[in-house]
């Protein structure tokens, strides 16, 4: 079986064709990703009707590019499935749009899938596959979650932010600190060579006894920090231009970019080292609480290499295995949507329907998803 994935949920449109036979791991046959994080980098984040109005532009080209990849043609494709949500409305109805108007064409089924069953599933795309049970930490832009995972479908929240998700800890402080949007990967880079112990920055809900987790506190404490290491700076007589308190018309602190890079440097490590050891605590506790020895880690923030390091390192010593997404991977794209149908399908939870009529679900918890236990 042959399944064509689109992905319109935010600001990557992502195409892919997988394959499965029989029960055997779904295979990726060929993937295409447009990101528009250059055209929303000018606005500090993502404009929504531009967001839909570039899915439009590249997601047919993508589908081709994506069919030359595979050496397949359009009548080969025996589903088509699409991000349903949640995400943006307006680009989810792009995906949608364009995947039912093509099955009705094709005469095939088509499947909506949960933007983030895809982030779960997505590391079975990996040269190193988990195995069922496992804990999950979905790190992403816009959710943080620790799941216990029995199999396709059957997902239990364990715990969950309560405010902001890691993703969005990250790009709020890399916003302060002047960095372009989208701020994780660019913070994380300015903190390779600062010192993650520089500034002492919260660790909310660390001891909270749940797995629950909240970050918004550490925004304002790394704005207070900001906005104290440049009034330190220019009262040691650096004459700073505007506002010194508030934020400058892109979100940073005013005067803080004219700092020196190893204080910048040394704030970024900080901040990173806040959001990471959470992570890396809470998912330490899961485990335990959950007596379970694998640990799979999904979306936009599983990227980030201190988090791996950390996550790594803290699982040995515990005997337990730790599986990643591929990097490429580990943001949006459609191998992971393809992938989530494809398993669906597998695990016969679902059956794709010649349905053309489609809606999307912009909010959508993961465990009111059809077949959830
Ligand atoms: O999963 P994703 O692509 O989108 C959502 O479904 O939300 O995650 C995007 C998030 C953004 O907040 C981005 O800053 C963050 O993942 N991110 C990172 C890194 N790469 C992406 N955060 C920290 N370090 C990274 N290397
Ligand atoms: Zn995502």
């Amino acid at each position: 079986m042959r399944v064509l994935g689109f992905e319109s949920s935010c600001d990557e449109t992502g195409v892919a064709l997988v394959q499965y036979q029989g029960a055997g791991l779904p295979t990726l046959l060929s993937h295409a990703l447009y990101s528009q994080i250059d055209m929303h980098q000018a606005f500090g984040g993502v404009v929504p009707e531009l967001a839909s109005r570039d899915h439009i532009r590249r997601v047919l080209p993508l589908t081709q590019q994506v069919l030359t990849g595979a050496g397949c043609s359009l009548d080969q494709v025996d589903v088509v499935a699409f991000t349903r949500g949640p995400g943006l409305a307006g680009a989810l109805l792009v995906g949608a749009g364009v995947a039912c108007a093509l099955a009705a064409a094709l005469d095939k089924p088509v499947l909506g899938v949960h933007h983030l069953e895809g982030h779960l599933l997505s590391p079975f795309l990996s040269a190193d596959p988990p195995q069922f049970p496992f804990v999950a930490l979905l790190v992403s832009g816009g959710h943080t979650q620790l799941m216990r995972v029995d199999g396709v479908g059957h997902y239990a929240i364990l715990g969950e932010t309560i405010d902001d998700a890691a993703g969005e800890a990250f790009d709020k402080s890399a916003k302060l600190m002047g960095l372009a949007y989208p701020g994780g990967p660019a913070l994380s880079k300015l903190a390779e060579q600062g010192d993650a112990e520089a500034y002492k920055l919260p660790r909310p809900l660390l001891h909270s006894g749940n797995l629950d987790f909240s970050f918004a506190g550490l925004k304002t404490a790394v704005l207070v920090q900001a906005q104290r290491m440049v009034a330190s700076h220019t009262a040691q007589g650096e004459p700073m231009s505007g506002a010194a308190v508030g934020t400058s018309a892109n979100g940073s602190v005013p005067g803080y970019e004219a700092l020196p890079l190893t204080a910048r440097r040394d704030l970024a490590a900080s901040t990173q080292a806040a959001i990471v050891d959470v992570l890396v605590k809470k998912s330490l506790v899961a485990l335990r609480q959950t007596g379970l020895r694998r640990l799979v880690v999904a979306g936009g923030v599983g990227a980030n290499r201190q988090l791996r390091a950390h996550l790594d390192a803290e699982c040995a010593k515990r005997g337990v295995r730790v599986h990643y997404p591929e990097l490429h991977l580990c943001t949006d794209n459609g191998a992971m949507i393809a992938m989530a149908a494809a398993m669906r399908l597998q695990s016969a939870l679902e059956r794709a329907e010649k349905t053309y009529s489609f809606d999307v679900k912009p909010r959508w918890p993961l465990n009111r998803l059809h077949g959830a236990a």
